[in-house]
């Protein structure tokens, strides 16, 4: 058996702003999605035959990474609610990237990786299968597994299942956890981790040391219960600034407010960035991307909160609340009619938590 897991995620700021090479700001929270194999007689997940309609990020990260591999039954758990926009699948694409490459081995040649992100252009990732180059089979379990790859290969099949428009925000986030930053340009004052393009879009992809100041903190993420697919909201906000071009500006003034709280979650001013979090919620709200649900909700969590506002494509799902005191806002939530969770702010990222049989399949022998 290998298993692998990845952190959900709560976008702070930008999301469908993004989209458009906007910065935005995702951190990992404490719910996760974890994604065991083992070798078995027919595909399956969890006890029942392989569906790839059903899964179609799994089918996407089969036909990538275990392109005629032996079957194998995954067995898929976690606390993360499905279609919320708590990066449910990223998280899932990350933890299956994660545990079907320690189940793959990888192979090394001339001291170096012989095939995947290190050998690879991104591009394959996005592309399809990897080509395999035949080199000399090492089992390396769990150090066969990179960071990077697992993110660019979630990035790849987010995009496929979003036709093509997603942004690496919640697979990056997954993949190495904490807090995230993406922006249109390198910013000096993060550490910058990769570039990542798509569709003519390009990201700067930055990762932020949290000052001790976010430890007194909490998200309150409050479900609405409404499931609203992100493909639908990414396609309504494009139809939208496709029929009327001016509307670009919103896109954009959502662009300015993350610049404020990147730079206020930085100095560890959370006064500052829950009041950040609330204007930008106005500028989704105004888009047209919330719901009254929604809306009661963040009504309902605001007295008791530094700031409130929808997180990830909207239409439904939920919204988070930063809040000091994290019982009064999440009964306040609950009240309003939503299910609550709680997290802090930045947890750890995509882990390969159990490798018993490590290799799975080597495609050599
Ligand atoms: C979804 O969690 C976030 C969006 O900005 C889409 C994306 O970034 O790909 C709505």
């Amino acid at each position: 058996m290998v298993q692998a897991s990845a952190p959900g995620k709560c976008i702070l700021f930008g999301e469908h702003a993004v989209v458009y090479g906007q910065p935005a700001v995702a951190v990992a929270i404490d719910q996760r999605m974890s994604v065991g194999l083992e070798p078995s007689d027919v595909w399956r997940i969890d006890g029942m035959r392989f569906d790839p309609s059903r899964h179609p990020h799994v089918e996407a990260l089969k036909q990538r990474l275990w392109k005629d591999g032996p079957p194998l039954a995954i067995k898929i758990h976690g606390d993360i609610p499905p279609a919320s926009g708590l990066g449910s699948s990223a998280a899932l694409s990350v933890a299956a990237s994660a545990a079907l490459r320690c189940a793959r081995g990888r192979q090394i040649k001339d001291d170096d990786w012989a095939e995947g992100w290190t050998a690879a252009s991104p591009e394959d990732a996005y592309s399809g299968p990897w080509e395999l180059k035949k080199g000399d089979f090492v089992e390396v379990g769990a150090k066969a597994v990179d960071v990077d790859e697992c993110a660019i290969l979630a990035h790849a099949v987010e995009a496929t299942a979003q036709g093509g428009r997603a942004s690496p925000l919640d697979s990056s986030v997954c993949a190495h956890g904490g807090c995230i930053v993406l922006s249109d340009k390198i910013e000096n004052d993060l550490n910058w981790i990769y570039s990542r393009s798509l569709n003519g879009v390009s990201w700067e992809v930055h990762s932020v040391e949290l000052p001790k100041s976010t430890e007194d903190v909490w998200l309150v993420i409050g479900n609405t219960g409404i499931h609203a697919p992100t493909s639908q909201q990414v396609a309504y906000v494009a139809s939208l600034i496709e029929e009327h071009p001016d509307r670009i500006r919103e896109i954009e003034t959502i662009g300015i407010i993350s610049r404020r709280g990147i730079t206020a979650l930085v100095e560890g001013n959370m006064e500052n960035v829950g009041r950040a979090m609330s204007e930008n919620h106005l500028m989704l709200r105004n888009l047209g991307i919330s719901c009254p649900e929604l809306e009661s909700l963040i009504s309902a969590a605001a007295p008791s909160s530094l700031g409130v506002k929808l997180t990830g494509a909207g239409g439904g799902g939920c919204m988070i609340a930063l809040t000091r005191n994290p019982k009064e806002t999440s009964e306040a939530i609950e009240l309003a009619g939503g299910r609550t969770l709680i997290s802090r702010i930045a947890a750890q990222g995509m882990t390969v938590d159990f490798e018993g049989e490590s290799t799975l399949w080597n495609p050599f022998e």
